[in-house]
């Protein structure tokens, strides 16, 4: 078989050559909100600057990448251990590379409830996980998001209006909700984590879901799973629980249609999934993996448990971004895999294991849109106002919030 795979010598930059293989798939071009590609422009030119945090200071705007990385370097060296930096694995290279601990977001909530000796945590990643910080650091520690528009689109598919009406329309259908577990992904607010905690339930991420799954059906009868469709249905079919056992509820319904559900579908249903995506996961698809099988008969294809349904069954492997990067970290050099997640660890890991062909299952680079917005000119901002004393953007969880959130996030961290 001929693939035209460049050896390791000949891919100075592993990425740039796939992508020229990738050319050949002759997929039309889309156009997103990141289309001048993953590598770091002065913040004014960002194509979607005005709809991120515009009143970063006007000193922050046209400043190259070089010179912001240095100022962060310099500011990251004298505030010494007054700070930790916490970097999901999205993040750009110009900020993953000042992350003390990198990881998915079950490590990276770890981490936030371990570093207790730091008084600030900067929290590299999207407003929920910076949340989730806030609520298992300790009570001296402020919590900073450099960004404070950089959110979660899923996350926002749920707002806890919505979960709380769909919830009082379950208590009205079963008649109690006693036998009900909401749980939700840790891809939401921080005030659906406490819903979870005071109503007998959990946190998931994509590294637990089955144990929290199981755990919660020792609780009781049915699992209300919130926000993202795709986990809680590639978890609860991993589990054996037949797909007509899984029903979706329609949020966008006006309450009182019970989420445009059947009577009896709904009596019969085991896991009641909330009608949320992540768009950068929906755009993995099988005729993306088809041909991607039919380009590279050896490959291995690794996709987030967020892809769809019939993405994970047809996947060789599945798991959160930690499972991913250990997998590709540990494969036989030479091997060639496809990764249907988002492109800046694809990317990443192209670059950290050179002997070995990997790109991303889609051939549009699309990077997660609000994880994107942690430009470093945030992180440098965010920073050196610290060292004037100054505490821009921090995330601050209401204290009866924390107290039922913390019960659900320790819920799940005793899991584990
Ligand atoms: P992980 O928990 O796998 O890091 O995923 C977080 C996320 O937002 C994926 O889109
Ligand atoms: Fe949210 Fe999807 Fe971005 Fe993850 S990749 S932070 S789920 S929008």
């Amino acid at each position: 078989m001929t693939t035209n795979i460049p050896s390791a010598k000949q891919r100075a930059n592993p990425y740039v050559e796939v992508e020229k293989i990738l050319a050949e798939f002759n997929t039309p071009q889309l156009q997103c909100e990141t289309d001048t590609g993953i590598d770091t422009i002065p913040l004014s030119s960002e194509v979607s600057f005005n709809s991120w945090q515009p009143d970063i200071p006007e000193e922050y705007w046209k400043l190259e990448v070089n010179e912001l990385v240095q100022r962060v370097r310099a500011s990251r060296e004298r505030l010494g251990d007054q700070v930790v930096i916490l970097g999901h694995h999205y993040q750009r290279e110009d900020i993953v590379q000042f992350a003390d601990e990198r990881g998915d977001s079950f490590a990276l909530a770890q981490y936030a409830s371990d570093r207790s000796d730091s008084p600030y945590i900067v929290f590299c990643g999207v407003h929920f996980m910076a949340e989730a910080a806030d609520i298992l650091a300790a009570p001296h520690q402020r919590v900073i998001l450099p960004n404070m528009e950089a959110g979660c689109s899923m996350a926002d598919m749920a707002s806890p209006p919505d979960v709380y009406s769909a919830w009082r329309e379950l208590e009205t259908f079963f008649g109690s909700t006693a036998d009900i577990i909401p749980v939700t992904y840790m891809n939401s607010a921080a005030s659906l984590k406490a819903f979870c905690g005071e109503n007998g339930g959990a946190v998931c991420t994509s590294s637990n879901a089955v144990q929290v799954l199981e755990w919660a059906f020792e609780q009781g009868k049915r699992v209300f799973f919130f926000p993202d469709q795709h986990l809680g249905r590639n978890t609860g079919s991993e589990m054996g629980i037949p797909l007509d056992e899984m029903v979706l509820w329609n949020w966008r319904k006006p309450a009182g249609n019970l989420g445009d559900l059947k009577e009896q579908a709904l009596r019969d249903s085991r896991i009641i999934l909330w009608q949320g995506h992540c768009s950068v996961h929906q755009r993995f698809s099988l005729p993306q993996m088809e041909q991607t099988r039919a380009r590279f008969p050896e490959v291995e294809i690794i996709v987030h448990p967020e892809c769809r349904y019939e993405v994970v069954q047809a996947a060789d492997a599945t798991g959160s971004t930690a499972f991913i990067a250990e997998y590709v970290a540990k494969a036989n050099p030479g091997s060639v895999i496809a990764i249907g997640t988002e492109i800046n660890l694809v990317s990443r890991l192209a670059k950290e294991n050179p002997d070995k062909t990997i790109f991303c299952l889609d051939p549009v680079v699309c990077p997660c849109s609000t994880m994107y917005r942690v430009h470093p000119a945030y992180l440098a901002w965010v920073m050196e106002s610290l060292e004037r004393g100054e505490v821009i953007n921090r995330i601050e969880v209401p204290n009866d919030t924390k107290t039922h959130a913390k019960i659900a996030l320790e819920r799940m961290l005793a899991l584990k």
